[in-house]
């Protein structure tokens, strides 16, 4: 059956927090869609609303954050509208995350297993011995070599790589038909992070799984996803194939973040760092919001802000440069 509905659509989404010394406007007007069973990531520097997009389509913004603006579609039904019940069914059985620290989700006095079992009950309504046999086949697909060890052990026994595998099975032992890994890789070493990113595609391809990968590293998702999307600001401001991106980033801040990724330039190339830093969304710049930082900028740029611009079927730029 050939379906060409997205499984996720977020449309004009901007979520704001309501705080003591003002609004913080931290999204503002995201909207971008995700297939069933594609791999896409986020990608933008510390500040710039990765995970507060990623939490408001969980439905998890809690105050003073509020979603202001938008619809999050999921399967055509708007998940903003939902109950907070219907929310809940929603994540147990179709939307999972995993998160940048495992430790802080995983409740240290219970073992393993008792994490993983419990979560299969809940999720699948089994007996505790058929959960039992269900976890232990999500140990090996994660391929934790020693599952009867692991599945004993406490949260604080393992290293972050295993616990990492851990929280990937819990994710996906509900099948969902999507995961967000907010920079689930960040804070291990480099090979640690490949293999768990290989198992996290191969399951994902497996069970036809789509996933909305966050990370601030552009040269993690290079091998990873179909698709980036670049963040700056509370925005998106490109929208590309990986390979399009790779080859030819349009948006000056694309350009500058792929610069400043180490792993993809040459070795006796220079790292060029972007200068300057992310605003606060509390003080952002008028007009385009890259332009203090941007090489590229024209006197329009400080007054006019720039809507995204599509370039053809998968690439879109919020920048004046680009403009017909
Ligand atoms: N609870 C909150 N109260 C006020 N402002 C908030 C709150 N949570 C987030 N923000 C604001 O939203 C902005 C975006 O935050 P977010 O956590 O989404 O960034 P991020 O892109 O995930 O960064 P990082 O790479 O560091 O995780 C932050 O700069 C922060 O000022
Ligand atoms: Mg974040």
């Amino acid at each position: 059956m050939e379906s060409n509905q997205p499984l996720l659509e977020v449309e004009h989404l901007s979520t704001h927090f309501f705080t003591e010394n003002g609004v913080v406007p931290s999204i503002n007007d995201i909207t971008f869609s995700i297939a069933p069973g594609e791999i896409v990531a986020l990608v933008g520097e510390s500040g710039s609303g990765k995970s507060v997009t990623s939490m408001s389509i969980m439905g998890l913004v809690e105050s003073p954050g509020k979603i202001v603006n938008g619809r999050i579609l999921f399967n055509n039904q708007d998940l903003t509208a939902l109950s907070y019940r219907k929310y809940q069914k929603i994540r147990r059985n179709d939307i999972s995350m995993v998160f940048q620290e495992p430790l802080t989700a995983l409740n240290p006095v219970f073992s393993i297993g008792f994490h993983l079992v419990e979560t299969i009950i809940v999720q699948q309504k089994v007996s505790k011995k058929k959960a039992k046999a269900i976890a232990f086949e999500w140990l090996e697909k994660v391929r934790i070599p020693n599952p009867k060890e692991v599945f004993a052990s406490y949260p604080h026994e393992l290293s972050g790589g295993m616990r990492q595998r851990v929280m990937i099975a819990m994710a996906l032992s509900s099948h969902p038909r999507l995961l967000i890994a907010d920079e689930p890789t960040t804070a291990l070493d480099v090979t640690i992070q490949k293999q768990i990113l290989d198992v996290m595609k191969t399951l994902s391809k497996e069970l036809d799984t789509a996933i909305l990968f966050i990370t601030h590293d552009l040269g993690v998702v290079a091998e990873m996803v179909d698709r980036v999307m670049v963040m700056y600001g509370g925005e998106i401001v490109e929208t590309s194939s990986v390979k399009q991106l790779f080859h030819t980033p349009k948006h000056p801040y694309s350009k500058g973040l792929l610069k400043s990724t180490p792993k993809i330039q040459q070795s006796d190339e220079k790292l060029d760092a972007i200068g300057g830093a992310v605003p606060s969304p509390a003080n952002l710049p008028t007009g385009c919001k890259f332009h203090p930082r941007c090489p590229k900028a024209f006197d329009r740029c400080t007054s006019e802000h720039p809507s995204l611009i599509n370039l053809n079927n998968e690439n879109q730029v919020r920048c004046l440069l680009y403009e017909s």
